[in-house]
C-alpha cells in the first residue's frame, strides 16, 4: 500500500483538477503528482519516494499550473479544486532534458548503471535513456568521495555516483528512524556521512539496507548481491515471505540459476511495506551454506555422529522421547519450532507435544 492507495481507502473525492485536458478526482490532501499516478500521466521523479515525505528537490516533476508563473513541483504541490495541469508540453519536457543533463553529469556512471550494483532502483539510467542524454554537455565537476574505508560486509558506499538526492538521509530517519547518515557540506562538496564521518559500523545504522533499495543512482550498493556479478544468466525474482519472525515481511527472493543472490524487501508488503531487518537483508547465506545438513545424523556406540537414514533417525528419535516421557512423565518433553519452518511443519510439531504426549508445551521462536 503506499500513500495514495492510502489516502484514498474508504474515502469520497473532494474535487476534481484538469490533467492535460481530463477532469480527474483527487482526494483531500493529495499532491499533483499522487493524482497523477492513478491516471498514468508518467510524469518523471527523482528525489522522490512515496515512502518519504516528499522533498521538492530535483524539480523534475515539474508541471505548468494554470495561473502561475513559473512551473511547480508537482510532488510537494497540493491539489485544489478547479486546478489546470499540463504535464506533458514540450516546454516541461525540455525543462526536465536539461535537468536531467545537470543530474548525470555528476554521475561519472552516467546512463549506464549495474543491475546488481543499483539492485532495486535504476531511475537515473531510466531517466537517461528516456531523454536521451549522456550528461557530457555539462561535464566538469562532480559532487560526492566514494568512501573506500568503509569496509563493512553490506553497504558499498560509492558517493562518486551520488546526485546528493537525499533519499537515502531521509529513508534513514523516517522509515528507520535511525538518523544514521546525514549531509555535510554544501554544492559540489556536499558528501554523505554519518556523525563523525565514521563508518557505518561506527555509526547508529541498524544495515536495514532501505537507503541501498531507495537509492536512485547505485551509489549505494549491494555488497552480498555483488558477490554474484559474474554468476551467468540473468536475475529472477520471487516473491516469498522472510522466515525469520512472526512478522512477515513480504521480501523478493534475487536468484540466478540455482543461487539466492539476493534479497528486496517488497514495497506493497502488507506487514513491511518496503522496510527489513538485517537479519530479513542480509542473512541469506544460510541456504546454500556448505555446513548445511543434507542427511539426517545419529551418534554411533562411539559417541560419534554419522550418517543415517530417515527411518534410523526417526526410531533413534522417538526411542529416545518415549524413554524421557516414560520415566519423567509428559511435561519433561517440549517443543519450539523454529521461525524458519513452514506453516505445515509448525502446524506438525504443536500436534506432535498435544496428541503425542498430551501437553502443551510447545512455542516459537517467532515470539522472542
Ligand atoms: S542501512 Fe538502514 S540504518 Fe543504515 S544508513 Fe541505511 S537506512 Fe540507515
Ligand atoms: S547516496 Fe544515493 S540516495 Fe543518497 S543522496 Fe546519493 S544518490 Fe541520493
Ligand atoms: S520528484 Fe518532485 S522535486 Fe524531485
Amino acid at each position: 500500500m503506499n500513500r495514495t492507495d492510502d489516502k484514498t481507502e474508504n474515502k469520497q473525492p473532494v474535487g476534481t483538477i484538469n490533467l492535460d485536458g481530463a477532469e480527474v478526482p483527487f482526494y483531500y490532501g493529495e499532491t499533483i503528482y499522487q493524482v497523477s499516478q492513478r491516471y498514468q500521466s508518467n510524469i518523471p521523479t527523482l528525489c522522490y519516494d512515496d515512502r518519504l515525505e516528499a522533498f521538492g528537490g530535483c524539480r523534475l516533476c515539474i508541471v505548468e499550473l494554470e495561473g502561475a508563473r513559473n512551473p511547480v513541483a508537482s510532488c510537494t504541490t497540493v491539489a485544489v479544486p478547479g486546478m489546470v495541469v499540463r504535464s506533458k508540453t514540450k516546454a516541461v519536457e525540455k525543462h526536465r532534458k536539461v535537468l536531467t543533463e545537470l543530474v548525470v553529469s555528476e554521475n561519472p556512471r552516467g546512463a549506464k548503471i549495474d543491475p546488481l550494483r543499483g539492485l532495486a532502483s535504476q531511475e537515473l539510467g531510466e531517466l537517461a535513456a528516456r531523454y536521451q542524454v549522456k550528461g557530457d554537455r555539462f561535464a566538469g565537476k562532480q559532487s560526492g568521495t566514494t568512501n573506500t574505508a568503509d569496509d563493512n560486509p553490506f553497504i558499498l558506499r560509492d558517493y562518486d555516483h551520488c546526485i546528493s538526492c537525499y533519499r537515502c538521509v531521509r529513508v534513514c530517519a523516517e522509515q528507520e528512524g535511525d538518523f544514521a547518515i546525514s549531509v555535510m557540506n554544501r554544492g559540489f562538496a556536499t558528501q554523505i556521512t554519518t556523525e563523525f564521518n565514521q563508518t557505518l559500523s561506527e555509526s547508529a545504522c541498524t544495515f536495514c539496507g532501505q537507503c541501498v533499495q531507495t537509492c536512485p543512482t547505485g551509489a549505494l550498493g549491494d555488497r552480498k548481491a555483488m558477490r554474484a556479478e559474474s554468476l551467468p544468466g540473468p536475475i529472477e525474482t520471487t516473491r516469498s515471505i522472510c522466515p525469520y519472525c512472526g512478522v512477515g515481511c513480504s521480501v523478493d527472493l534475487m536468484t540466478k540459476g540455482d543461487k539466492l543472490v539476493g534479497i528486496r524487501p517488497a514495497m506493497d508488503g502488507p506487514a513491511n511495506e518496503g522496510a527489513l531487518c538485517v537479519k530479513g537483508q542480509y542473512a541469506f547465506d544460510f541456504v546454500q551454506h556448505p555446513d548445511r545438513l543434507d542427511t539426517p545424523m545419529v551418534r554411533n556406540d562411539a559417541g560419534q555422529l554419522v550418517a543415517a537414514s530417515w527411518d534410523q533417525a526417526l526410531d533413534r528419535a522417538a526411542a529416545g522421547f518415549a524413554r524421557i516421557r516414560d520415566k519423567y512423565g509428559r511435561h519433561r518433553v517440549y517443543a519450539v519450532a523454529s521461525g524458519r519452518a513452514p506453516h505445515e511443519s509448525a502446524y506438525t510439531i504443536q500436534k506432535w507435544i498435544r496428541t503425542g504426549f498430551g501437553s502443551n508445551y510447545v512455542d516459537n521462536c517467532s515470539r522472542a
